[in-house]
């Protein structure tokens, strides 16, 4: 007895090793999520969207969630063009008016068009991180927990607070939320912004006009993150920005980037403009 037993659990403690060890492997690829915020609700969010993904070489693999997207007309979603890039809308889902990442309540609809900013990449790293999703139905927007939010036309002032939300990891390289977080950050300006990412990764990284930063420079630890990609940037009751990309998430050097929704409001205003004139030809 007393000689099966240690056996047994060195047998426990050899497989409890390899559990730990293989755990990073399970990171990759990087799934980022909101850092250092709090729990909220999809009611107090009601733009807030999960996009689920299916891998088309694995179409027996459910969908699931990938990034975040804001709803900004009963059939029109804002998302970051990093997370749609080489998809096709038979590839996606997309969840409104749930708390959840990867529950099946809430209003599960398709996406029936993919526009992507064609100038994404164009002058820099995720320049124009920017597209929109054609939803097939249209969501319920009378609904507390569903609904769309205004596009901001002016570029938020360095200072103001944003709120940023997700489903996205809680710490860099960390775990997904399971429920809906969100966290307060402020502006900081584009200036700035491209000054503190100069030491950067050799300088590869530069802030354009097309994008936005949030972060408590100099402290840290609030954040979007990994899985909050495509999500909303909110200031005044307005989309301001998109999640976009970062250092890694919520480090003090390094705020996060965001599209900027004001100066790529030309481009939006455009495809809205197209998807009506052509829906008014259709019908
Ligand atoms: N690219 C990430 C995503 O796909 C979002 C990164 C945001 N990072 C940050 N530090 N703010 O989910």
């Amino acid at each position: 007895m007393s000689r099966v037993l240690p056996c047994v659990s060195l047998g426990l403690l050899v497989l409890l090793a390899l559990e730990v060890s293989s755990l990073p492997l399970q990171d990759e690829p990087i799934d980022p999520r909101i850092v250092g915020g709090y729990e909220t609700d999809v009611a107090l969010c009601p733009y807030q969207l999960s996009l689920r993904r299916k891998a088309i070489t694995a179409p027996q693999n459910a969908f699931s969630h990938v990034c975040g997207a804001s709803i900004i007309a009963e059939d029109i979603a804002i998302t970051a063009a990093h997370c749609i890039s080489a998809t096709v809308p038979s590839q996606w889902k997309v969840v409104a008016g749930t708390n959840y990442r990867n529950e099946t309540d809430g209003v599960i609809v398709s996406v029936s068009q993919i526009i992507m900013h064609e100038q994404y990449y164009k002058e820099a790293r995720y320049d124009n991180d920017v597209a929109l999703l054609v939803l097939n139905p249209s969501l319920p927007l009378n609904n507390h927990n569903i609904k769309a939010i205004p596009l901001a036309s002016e570029p938020p002032l360095a200072g103001a607070m944003s709120k940023i939300s997700g489903w996205g990891t809680t710490t860099y390289r960390g775990s997904s939320s399971y429920v809906l977080l969100a966290v307060d950050v402020p502006i900081v300006s584009n200036e700035v912004c491209d000054a503190d990412y100069e030491d950067y990764e050799d300088g590869l990284f530069n802030i354009t006009s097309s994008m936005l930063c949030a972060g408590v420079r100099g402290v840290g630890g609030k954040d979007a993150c990994q899985g909050d990609s495509g999500g909303p940037l909110v200031v005044n009751r307005q989309l301001a920005g998109v999640v976009s990309w970062g250092a890694e998430c919520a480090l003090a050097e390094y705020p996060g980037v965001y599209a900027n929704v004001p100066n790529l409001r030309p481009w939006i205003d455009a495809k809205l403009a197209e998807i009506t004139l052509l829906r008014k030809k259709l019908n």
